[in-house]
């Protein structure tokens, strides 16, 4: 009997020995495959962080492209307007009025805010006319109306050469925001919806600011006055669809003239 009890307990205990080790080899087996995935994770993590940093870069310098791309169009296009004295301003209305039509037109965002930056370069062609024409007061006799139309051709033929997108926008605003809807524009006598929108959308949005700004040849107008007239060019110098946007949103507009007034000429 008492051997048999000492038989069993031996062989209770190689059991628990052969327990014992097998999980110490277990727990030893989690531990260096945790090892394993750590490192693994480290080095992903690491080949994550670098690709980040990289995509934080090529942003950057995306946004700087933007960036300079829009200043270099909005220079020029103040540029195209303190040469006929007209303030740095009327540019910025001009782009903001541009882009309230075009979102109230159906563009999309991104589309409405590159009109918005290409818009003020429409006078860009006057950097070529010359002084004695551009600040003449009162009116121009045949002569130097012809001369002084050219700026729109003048500026397309600046602008066209280049492939960026925003520039090539800019070139059809220089060319098409003097037609008119009805065909007695210029330089193409272009009508309807020839014209494109985005010389369509320009000259409603120049106009309506230079009829309430103060210039060298003439006094502003009254509201009353800017109303009525663009209901009487409402398909005439103007597409229909762009004056009822106006009125339909004339808060909008009237808030952008507020908020940037000419502080002097
Ligand atoms: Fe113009
Ligand atoms: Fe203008």
């Amino acid at each position: 009997m008492e051997e048999y009890e000492n038989k069993l307990i031996a062989e209770i205990e190689i059991l628990r020995d052969n327990f014992i080790k097998t999980t110490e080899k277990l727990i030893k087996d989690v531990k260096r495959q945790d090892k394993i995935m750590l490192r693994s994770d480290k080095r992903q993590q690491q080949e994550y962080d670098e690709l980040q940093r990289k995509f934080d870069e090529v942003a950057i310098l995306q946004r700087e492209i933007e960036d300079t791309q829009r200043e270099v169009v909005f220079t020029m296009g103040a540029i195209g307007e303190s040469r006929s004295k007209e303030t740095g301003n009327h540019v910025r209305r001009v782009a903001q009025y541009s882009k309230i039509f075009a979102l109230h037109y159906g563009m999309d965002e991104k589309e409405a805010e590159m009109l918005k930056q290409a818009s003020p370069m429409h006078d860009i062609g006057k950097v070529a006319i010359p002084d004695a024409v551009l600040n003449k007061p009162g009116k121009f006799d045949e002569v130097e109306r012809k001369i002084m139309d050219t700026h729109a051709e003048l500026g397309y033929e600046m602008l066209k050469m280049s492939n960026r997108p925003l520039l090539k926008m800019a070139a059809t605003v220089a060319y098409e925001h003097h037609e008119k809807w009805n065909g007695t524009g210029y330089p193409n006598q272009l009508k309807g919806e020839e014209i494109h929108i985005y010389g369509r959308i320009t000259a409603m949005a120049d106009v309506f600011d230079a009829l309430g700004s103060d210039r060298v040849y003439k006094k502003s107008w009254d509201d009353e006055k800017i109303f009525s007239f663009f209901k009487e060019e409402r398909g005439e110098h103007f597409d229909p669809k762009l004056v009822d946007i106006f009125f339909e949103n004339l808060n909008e507009f009237l808030a952008v003239r507020d908020s940037l007034k000419d502080v002097s000429l």
